[in-house]
């Protein structure tokens, strides 16, 4: 097979519990049941609140079951926290979260050849923690990367940088500066990287550096207005169409996708999300 279609999902944001997304879901299943697609990544924030309840993690677990077609995922902030940084302390990595995670999911990053290409995931929330598995990811990146002759696509839930690679400001929106700068030294010191696809903005766009594709997925589940970072504010997903070495990516939305807007979560209190995901949800009954 030289030709595949990837279908790259991004910041689902299910639960069994507090379902504020499902409909949107629902929307993609039957999307991507007309599309048909060989494999399927999604790039993080499986679940509302993984950090302090896991069952939704597990329950997107389940739900990527009903997708019809192989699937992958990577972890993001929802899913098991995120490095603390200045004015950001919500919900840390810890390493009792990552083993709760790798028990609900079974794995926190990928290695897949498909077609001619070599698909990586990465676990973007370890960058920066100083946990001793973002030492043992980072050796085994770099393993990966250097054994291959394979053209590579990475997956990971932040977005590498924003604007500048070299901007020297720790952020929510994307890797913190140092360990952005090591994942950059392997990509520039491989050949095979030709893009690197990720989530957690809520936008889609595409950039290219260096001749690696850097291209941000839009989310199924929600935008938020209060926050633009440059891109396409929308919900929908991204379909990687693969032949030999080359690639096309294109943005879809779903027929009937709601752009639910979070910015309002925000009007009451900074961090609205985090104090939503735990209150009870409202009965319909
Ligand atoms: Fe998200
Ligand atoms: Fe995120």
């Amino acid at each position: 097979m030289t030709q595949f279609t990837l279908v790259q999902l991004s910041d689902t944001h299910l639960s069994a519990s507090r379902p504020y997304f499902q409909f949107n879901y629902e929307m993609v299943v039957e999307a991507l049941a007309d599309l048909a697609p060989d494999h399927i990544v999604i790039t993080g924030d499986l679940g509302l609140n993984g950090p302090d309840d896991i069952a939704d993690v597990a329950f997107a677990a389940r739900q990527f079951g009903r997708l019809g077609a192989p699937w992958s995922a990577v972890p993001g902030n929802h899913d098991l926290g995120l490095v603390p940084f200045e004015g950001g302390l919500h919900q840390p990595i810890t390493e009792a979260r990552h083993a709760a995670y790798l028990a609900a999911i079974g794995a926190d990053r990928f290695l897949q050849d498909l077609g001619d290409w070599r698909l990586i995931g990465l676990n973007s929330q370890l960058l920066g923690s100083g946990l001793a598995a973002e030492a043992e990811q980072h050796t085994w990146l770099a393993a990966t990367l250097a054994e291959t002759t394979r053209p590579v696509a990475m997956f990971l839930h932040y977005p590498l940088f924003l604007d500048d690679p070299a901007d020297p400001t720790p952020s929510h929106n994307a890797v913190h500066p140092e360990p952005r700068a090591a994942i950059l030294g392997l990509i520039e010191a491989s050949p095979h990287v030709k893009l690197v696809a990720s989530g957690h903005l809520h936008e889609e766009r595409r950039v290219e550096r260096d001749g690696v594709t850097y291209h941000w997925a839009p989310a199924t589940s929600f935008i938020t207005t209060d926050g633009n970072h440059g891109g396409v504010a929308t919900t929908g997903f991204l379909v990687h169409r693969f032949d030999g070495e080359t690639f096309t990516t294109e943005r879809h939305s779903a027929r009937w996708m709601i752009n639910h807007d979070i910015a309002s979560w925000g009007n009451t209190q900074p961090h609205g999300y985090y104090e939503i995901v735990k209150r009870p949800y409202p009965s319909v009954a």
